[in-house]
């Protein structure tokens, strides 16, 4: 299992708030409970808990009826999607690690909701550009942070008009404000690609958006109107 983000250990609010947020507000049950503490007790990276609590106010404001998740892992966030909506409610989730793969499938049949979810199987990038125009409602996306840039322009184009995108750790621990001179190396790139993601959405008058101090920051963002954002993809069909 892959370690949970060095940043998650790096509160971008103060820790005692943020330990006020995981520990005083509703916690889960039954089988997702299970799976958030199993998960939480190995550092398998999972939402955290004050992302679970605002999923689980939000979700059912928005009322989504097709979900993508991009980053399934152990189909932890997945389950929380699905059990905050209606039994009729879908998350196609992608994910490419064989381990995670596997756990998940667990999880999803121990949380009953195999008929609520589809699991695509590989990359990203690959699955990304063969899904339909205008086709989901909700768009979590909590992958490879350095991916950001190049499976914005896909998750647009796959969100209906007034559908929300949520992305998750753009804060990386607040580090993404340190110029280029300050990352270490191992860092840079997801540095940069961040950076260069965040200069192109957070000000676009195509759609609002807002950056909530989440976790490491959740970025959430209302499609207003059709751009074309395929200028943004890799030319080398890097994934
Ligand atoms: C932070 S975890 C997802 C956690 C999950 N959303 C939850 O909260 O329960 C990120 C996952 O994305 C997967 N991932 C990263 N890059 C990917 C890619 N290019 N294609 C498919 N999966 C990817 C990783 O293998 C990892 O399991």
């Amino acid at each position: 299992m892959n370690k949970r983000n060095e940043m998650m250990d790096r509160p971008v609010i103060d820790k005692e708030v943020r330990d006020y947020l995981r520990t005083s507000q509703k916690q889960l049950s039954g089988a997702l409970g299970e799976i958030e503490a199993w998960a939480n007790e190995r550092r398998v990276p999972i939402i955290p808990h004050e992302t679970v609590t605002f999923f689980r106010w939000l979700l059912p404001i928005l009322e989504p009826k097709e979900i993508l998740e991009v980053g399934t892992a152990i189909g932890f966030s997945a389950g929380l999607m699905v059990q905050s909506l209606s039994s009729d409610c879908h998350v196609t989730t992608i994910e490419r690690n064989p381990d995670m793969i596997e756990k998940a499938k667990i999880n999803f049949k121990k949380m009953n909701i195999e008929n609520n979810v589809t699991l695509l199987e590989g990359q990203a990038s690959e699955w990304l550009e063969k899904l339909e125009d205008g086709s989901v409602d909700f768009i979590f996306m909590d992958s490879a942070k350095a991916k950001y840039y190049d499976f914005f322009p896909h998750c647009y184009r796959i969100l209906k008009q007034g559908g929300v995108l949520a992305i998750d750790d753009v804060l990386q621990g607040g580090t993404i404000l340190d110029e280029d001179s300050e990352v270490p190396k191992r860092r840079l790139k997801i540095h940069r690609k961040l950076n260069a993601f965040l200069d192109i959405v957070l000000d676009h008058p195509a759609f609002d958006s807002s950056i909530v101090p989440l976790g490491d920051g959740l970025l959430l963002i209302t499609k207003r109107e059709k751009v074309d954002f395929s200028y943004m993809l890799p030319t080398d069909c890097g994934q």
